[in-house]
């Protein structure tokens, strides 16, 4: 669907060029939802920017959906942009125009007449649930109900790629989620493909199927979201996966565990995928003489299955405590002693 090779781009600057993107290959499937995740500066805009046009690459190639994106012009490029539609963080609509007038708009540029126009919004007014509001401006609007216009709008034309450049950024966690969830939904029920690219690792675990880590304008790591979280190997990702699965402050609290406890273990314990469901605790206190003490932990959910980790103090006899770790680690559950106190 998405094919992206030896693309670079170089902005001038006045310490001689700047690379924004820097060789990058991509491949993205049809129906996938493809996370891309990176700091501030990375690159991210940039790339996604060139899939529809709105920059062109210095160097490569972009193909989405069967066009050169990198080649078109004019009445071509408007075209494929109707085909890749985008949605942004600050939502980009048009103040002083009625929610239906917003997402009539393209409809509009589009050609579509009057009559087709205003069915075709009320269809999308269900889609994205924004019933009873036709007629509101944005400026009345909560933040999740302007990204809904957004999202609306960018459908107006049945795309075949939505385009999202952090659109729940500007969103509070609980209204991010009722978005994501309507991405979700979307991508189900019209097959559409979806590249989002956010700084959130929550956004990722939440909604993507896979994920490009990007650094310098370079992807440095991609996969599964799930294999991504279980093993992964850049440091930036290693970072981006502790914003979901380690608490703040669990650095603190292991340091202050090993002044409190003066025998037995710390342990690590790391759960993935089917392991995160099961009662591995309960079953080690039925058949270890250890007592088991629980410092801290956090499981999160991704699409296709649980990561997480969780802190525990074991204590009894030596002999007991390492047959009770014997016994995690054939549970498929990570184990690493942090400190043999
Ligand atoms: N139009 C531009 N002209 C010059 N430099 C730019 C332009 N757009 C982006 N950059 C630079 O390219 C780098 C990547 O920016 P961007 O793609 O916006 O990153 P991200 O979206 O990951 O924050 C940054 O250093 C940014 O300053
Ligand atoms: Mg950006």
């Amino acid at each position: 669907m998405i094919s992206i090779q030896n693309v670079r781009k170089i902005f001038p600057s006045k310490q001689g060029h700047l690379k924004a993107v820097d060789d990058v290959d991509l491949e993205i499937h049809e129906g996938e939802i493809f996370g891309i995740i990176g700091y501030s500066g990375a690159g991210k805009s940039t790339l996604i920017r060139m899939l529809n046009g709105l920059e062109l690459p210095t160097e490569g190639t972009v193909n989405v959906a069967g066009r050169e994106i990198s080649k078109v012009k004019g009445k071509e490029l408007r075209k494929a942009r109707q085909e890749i539609s985008m949605i942004f963080q600050h939502f980009n609509l048009l103040w002083s125009r009625t929610v239906s007038e917003n997402i009539a708009f393209p409809l509009e540029i589009a050609g579509v007449p009057a009559s087709q126009r205003k069915k075709r919004v009320e269809e999308l007014i269900k889609l994205v649930g924004l019933e009873g509001r036709e007629n509101a401006y944005p400026s009345q609007l909560s933040g999740g109900q302007k990204q809904r216009v957004g999202i609306a709008r960018a459908l107006a034309n049945n795309p075949k790629v939505l385009l999202c450049d952090e659109a729940t950024s500007a969103l509070d966690p609980q209204t991010t989620d009722s978005i994501l969830d309507l991405l979700v939904d979307i991508n189900k029920r019209l097959g559409l493909t979806i590249v989002l690219i956010t700084h959130e690792m929550h956004v990722i675990r939440k909604i993507c199927h896979r994920v490009a880590v990007m650094e310098s304008g370079r992807i440095v790591e991609l996969g599964p979201v799930l294999d991504v979280f279980r093993n992964p190997q850049a440091p930036i990702t290693k970072r981006f996966v502790q914003q979901v699965t380690e608490p703040e402050e669990t650095k603190d609290t292991v340091e202050h565990l090993l002044e409190r406890y003066h025998s037995g273990l710390v342990i690590q314990l790391t759960f993935i995928g089917e392991s995160a469901q099961q009662p591995v605790i309960t079953k080690l206190i039925r058949r270890h003489h250890v007592t088991v003490n629980i410092l801290q932990g956090k499981i999160s959910q991704t699409r296709s299955g649980s990561y997480g980790t969780l802190f525990i103090h074991l204590d009894g006899e030596q002999d007991e405590i390492n047959k009770a770790v014997d016994f995690i680690r054939s549970q498929q559950v990570g184990a690493e002693v942090i400190t043999n106190v």
